[in-house]
């Protein structure tokens, strides 16, 4: 983890906007309607950022866009980098650096997964309260003690208060919510059907190819994170057929409104 590198790439931002961001936003597949109703956006293309890589994946764009909602200043993220496309862990995580060197303390990360569990839906909403890491740990490697503990905990990483919040927003709007787990995976490829009902088996309500590294770090870097998936396609165990991306795209498609509206709110109540 190259520290120069990041605090470059946030005392570019920082000198690029009038705000002081408290919440980070990691927009997922086909969740772009967060940053919609963000007041007097400042947008940043990534290729302006120095060191940040930009995104590749459909339904991904490659933009920072900086200003207010829910009352507080916000710095959100349209487009993420997967581990699948090529990048190392340490760029997919480097948004993340880049937020805490600009002192944010908070951060929402959002993702489209396949739901797992029996019960979910298409478009469900999914707060995630624990997950299990099958891919690639990023904080292999040298640790760097200015941006964290070698040996970070990651218990009750996913605030159990930011959670209660959420869960009392949704109640007020009356959406029905979830709380599960999240296995992460790196992909890119699907998972097969021995695999899946393997993944259910341990425990796991639904699965992805994101936002567990993405969480490791903000672990490390000691903020309050709050994570949530659209449930974009379900795995049934009778046809055992597998997504495929576009499907992926249209299931977030109907909740991504709603489910902006809900992340809005709970910005307001942080
Ligand atoms: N599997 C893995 N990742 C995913 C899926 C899935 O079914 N849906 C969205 N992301």
């Amino acid at each position: 983890m190259d520290f120069d590198k990041i605090q470059q790439a946030a005392q570019f931002i920082d000198k690029n906007i009038n705000i002081k961001p408290q919440v980070g936003i990691v927009c997922g597949s086909g969740i772009n309607s967060i940053v919609e109703n963000i007041q007097n956006p400042v947008i940043i293309p990534y290729s302006q950022i120095p060191n940040f890589p930009v995104s590749t994946v459909k339904g991904h764009k490659s933009q920072m866009v900086c200003g207010r909602l829910g009352n507080k200043d916000v710095l959100a993220l349209l487009g993420r980098f997967h581990y699948y496309e090529g990048y190392t862990m340490e760029q997919v995580t480097f948004p993340i650096r880049v937020m805490q060197l600009l002192g944010i303390k908070n951060v929402i990360i959002t993702n489209a997964a396949g739901g797992l569990n029996a019960s979910y839906k298409v478009g469900d909403i999914m707060m995630i309260k624990d997950h299990i890491n099958l891919a690639v740990n990023p904080l292999i490697g040298q640790n760097d003690d200015r941006l964290g503990v070698r040996f970070p905990s990651l218990h009750n990483i996913y605030s159990p208060q930011l959670r209660e919040k959420f869960a009392a927003i949704a109640k007020k709007h009356a959406i029905d919510i979830r709380d599960g787990v999240y296995l992460g995976l790196t992909g890119p490829s699907f998972e097969t059907g021995a695999e899946n009902r393997f993944f259910r088996m341990v425990g796991a309500d639904c699965v992805g190819m994101s936002t567990v590294a993405e969480v490791i770090v903000a672990a490390h870097a000691q903020m309050n994170v709050f994570a949530a998936s659209i449930i974009s396609n379900v795995w049934n165990e009778k046809d055992e057929k597998t997504a495929t991306h576009e499907e992926v795209l249209q299931g977030v498609e109907h909740t991504a409104e709603r489910f902006s509206l809900l992340i809005e709110e709970l910005i307001a109540d942080i």
